[in-house]
């Protein structure tokens, strides 16, 4: 960015704490807070640089020679160190390397093959569903796919597979900053590496799955074997509990927003539109981490080398200066250009497979249901991912 003359330089600080249990169940009001205070903003009580602002969130990400991600992009030195190599948390030729091998059953081509049995499976359940009326849009709707489809490609021993949706959920909490939330999940952590250490290995694999390919790859020397572990963490952290997220939004928002239900219904083509704007609206991951490797100013503001910035895709998918009205819910915005799946190197591998899972269920939902009512709802607290934990919902048809 435009260097600054050094007298205008300054350092906006907060003393908020954007992990306290008020701000995650509520974070929009902190975010405008550290947006209005500056492009980035040292948080006190974190040590850490807090980036908010559209412009910054998406600067910071498209910057991999200053904003590494070897580092991790964890908010704390445990967990950076244990994830340390994997596609998440490389740069580089490394990243390269094992992205190749991570986004192979991820493409648009190798997704499209999966469509039909995601669309059969998308109408069976809803079908079932919306004869029953009321059910729980977390675990009998938001679920499903993720776990009786995503998990058998990822192909772990039929324990792992149960234990996935724990593992994820704990493991994103242990990226948050030090905090008891992060240190009471690093029990089930452990749980999880062993896991990928001593079961997720050849021979107890599905035949197929995508686990076995990390191994093939490896055999075939496309990256080092040992960092198989890790690259199973690439599948087993992010392909469940993120996608589940977004379907529970997305059925809350439709639910709060009854003229916006009535205009994807009466146009189904909106369906895209609209999944872009759930993502804006309520990112299911609200923020990862870069290191700052030299001094580096952004809009009058100088990151040390050596600091750690927080970039907030939930705040920058709200900044006004990026999106008029940030907090109105128009599924006609269709905001191609939101953070939810990050940007940069590092962008989401698993957005098409995500966006199919939303979009099957959505498909049929809109023919079959004219209204969703809540009759409870219950968010899950956590350090980085935003949803909810029960949402019971009778729908009207
Ligand atoms: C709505 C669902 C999802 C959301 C919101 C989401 C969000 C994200 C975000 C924000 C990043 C960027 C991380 C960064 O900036 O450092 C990312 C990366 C990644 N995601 Fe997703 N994700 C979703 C679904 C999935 C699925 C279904 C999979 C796997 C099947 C997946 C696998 C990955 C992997 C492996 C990376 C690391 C890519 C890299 O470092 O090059 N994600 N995701």
């Amino acid at each position: 960015m435009t260097p600054t003359p050094q007298s205008t330089v300054r350092r906006p600080t907060s003393d908020l704490d954007v992990y306290s249990d008020e701000a995650l169940l509520n974070p929009w009001p902190g975010y405008r807070e550290l947006r209005d205070a500056g492009p980035v903003v040292f948080l006190e009580r974190y040590g850490m640089y807090a980036a908010t602002r559209y412009d910054a969130v998406s600067h910071v990400l498209r910057s991999p020679e200053v904003f590494p991600s070897s580092e991790g992009v964890m908010m704390n030195d445990e967990m950076n160190q244990v994830l340390r190599g994997n596609t998440l948390c490389s740069d580089g030729e490394a990243h390269s390397a094992s992205r190749r091998v991570i986004v192979r059953p991820l493409t648009p081509k190798a997704v499209r093959l999966l469509q039909d049995d995601i669309r059969a499976q998308a109408r069976k359940l809803v079908e079932e569903l919306t004869g029953r009326r009321e059910f729980d849009a977390v675990t009998d709707l938001a679920q499903y796919l993720p776990v009786t489809i995503v998990s058998n490609l990822v192909g772990l021993p039929e324990e792992g597979r149960e234990r996935m949706l724990v593992w994820a959920s704990e493991m994103f909490n242990c990226f948050g900053p030090p905090n008891d939330r992060t240190r009471d999940s690093f029990v089930v952590l452990g749980e999880m590496m062993e896991y990928a250490t001593t079961q997720a290995v050849p021979g107890k694999l599905r035949p197929g799955s995508w686990a076995e390919a990390i191994h093939g790859a490896a055999a075939r020397g496309e990256v080092p074997a040992d960092k198989c572990p890790v690259m199973m963490i690439d599948y087993m952290g992010p392909s469940l509990d993120t996608t589940i997220f977004a379907i529970s939004s997305a059925v809350w928002l439709f639910a709060r927003h009854p003229d916006q239900w009535d205009l994807v219904r009466e146009d189904p083509s909106l369906i895209p539109s609209a999944i872009n704007e759930v993502l804006r609206m309520e990112a299911p991951i609200q923020d990862f981490s870069r290191s700052v490797a030299v001094d580096h100013e952004i809009d009058g503001v100088v990151l040390p080398a050596g600091s750690r910035v927080i970039a907030f895709y939930g705040a920058a998918n709200r900044d006004e200066r990026r999106y008029p009205d940030p907090d109105r819910f128009d599924v006609r915005r269709n905001p191609t250009d939101h953070l939810a799946f990050g940007a940069g190197p590092h962008t989401c591998v698993g957005m098409n497979l995500a966006r199919l899972e939303m979009r099957a269920l959505f498909e049929v939902l809109v023919e079959r249901v004219t209204r969703f009512e809540i009759r409870s709802e219950q968010r899950a607290l956590h350090n980085i991912l935003r949803g909810f934990a029960r949402l019971d919902v009778t729908v009207h048809v």
